[in-house]
């Protein structure tokens, strides 16, 4: 591997990642040199730190200079740099593929006329004694996404693939932020994700060099397990996500009480979200992670309390399906939030709703308590042990 140089950079002031995600550790824009007869970069990085990786860049090329930059992605987090590199090194030429080039003449102004490098599906380029073999991998998550396959050095550049949340310089839990980022940023592409993991099924990797978050060197299989469930939308592990959505904290009390009843019944993994406070996107990454999901909402307005709807939004979204999920509406007056969370569970694929909804009138009671431990044992008998 001392051929291939990383040059990404951290980004640690970024207040929302696609103005969207919070990263409390920041976000890491990958980018690598590849040394060779023939120099190969391997996509540039957010326009955020253009001057960090353009100096990291130059340090990498000691006074060389690079004849190809391959393009995996087109999104400006990876791509912002494109034109400064053709004008950096004029004779640079850029490797994409058909939808690569008709994106670089959406985001720039640039006549690439002689410098394009146009591959297709398995086509190899070779820098010396490298040779790169190029799998397009659409929807991944663009369409225009393609992966790169060092053959000497049996590295895989897996573009958004196996990316993380959080800069390289912390010590943390890759599958906890791997998995919030794969949710949320990949997770509508399941099927484009197992079909990638099919085509590069039978090569030999050794190290695998994503656009975001560590390169993976070591019990590759372990991550590439994951993706294959996350992919398959199998939940990863038996437990219940508990999601709630309350005004004055009454559906709260009831969401910590089913909590509370589902820990002494010996159900293990178990995960409460407040919807109007907590972080959705890791609402959303428990619900795929988790077998069981209770959805406990205020009515509001006749309908649905806002977080919760939003909250519905991104599960069909980004394709959630597969589960049980269980439901507890609150109301003074007129209850409603049960039929707008069914109405919205509706649209969604093998979703398996646990009868009866729960009604609370305005804050728990007994009964509320004997109706959630009835439900238990029916939605969630085969967590109990
Ligand atoms: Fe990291 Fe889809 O861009």
């Amino acid at each position: 591997m001392d051929s291939i140089i990383y040059i990404g950079t951290d980004d640690k002031t970024i207040d929302l990642f696609e103005s969207q995600y919070v990263v409390p550790n920041g976000i890491s824009y990958n980018s690598y040199v590849i040394l060779d007869e023939k120099i190969a970069v391997m996509d540039t990085v957010d326009a955020r730190k253009t001057e960090d990786w353009l100096a990291n860049l130059k340090q990498a090329l000691s006074g060389r200079k690079p004849e190809y930059l391959i393009v995996s992605h087109m999104e400006p987090d990876h791509a912002a740099n494109i034109k400064l590199m053709t004008e950096t090194y004029p004779d640079i030429k850029i490797v994409g593929n058909p939808k690569t080039f008709t994106m670089i003449d959406q985001f720039f102004e640039l006549d690439l006329d002689n410098r394009k490098v146009v591959v297709k599906e398995g086509e190899t380029l070779s820098l010396g004694s490298h040779t790169l073999q190029f799998f397009m991998a659409p929807m991944v998550h663009w369409p225009e996404v393609m992966v790169t396959y060092d053959q000497q050095e049996k590295v895989l550049f897996t573009a958004d693939g196996f990316g993380k949340f959080g800069t390289l310089d912390i010590e943390d839990d890759w599958t906890c932020e791997a998995r919030r980022y794969y949710f949320n940023i990949v997770g509508k592409y399941g099927v484009q994700v197992q079909a990638i993991l099919k085509k590069t099924a039978g090569l030999d990797i050794k190290t695998i060099c994503p656009l975001h978050g560590p390169i993976l060197k070591d019990n590759l299989d372990y991550y590439i397990g994951k993706y294959d469930i996350w992919s398959r939308y199998e939940p990863e592990d038996e437990g219940v996500l508990i999601a709630y959505a309350s005004i004055y904290g009454n559906t709260a009390k009831a969401a910590f009480k089913l909590k509370e009843m589902l820990e002494e019944k010996g159900v293990k993994q178990i995960a409460l979200s407040d919807l109007t406070r907590d972080d959705m996107a890791e609402a959303v990454e428990d619900a795929f992670r988790y077998s069981h999901l209770v959805l406990m909402s205020a009515t509001y307005d006749g309908g649905l309390f806002p977080c919760m709807e939003k909250f519905l939004h991104h599960l069909k979204t980004k394709n959630y399906q597969n589960r049980k999920v269980a439901l507890v509406e609150n109301g003074t007056w007129a209850p409603m939030a049960g039929k707008h969370m069914k109405a919205l569970l509706e649209g969604i694929k093998n979703i398996e709703i646990c009868e009866p909804v729960i009604t609370i009138k305005s804050a728990m009671k007994d009964n509320t308590i004997a109706e959630m431990d009835e439900m238990i044992g029916g939605f969630a008998k085969e967590l109990i042990k």
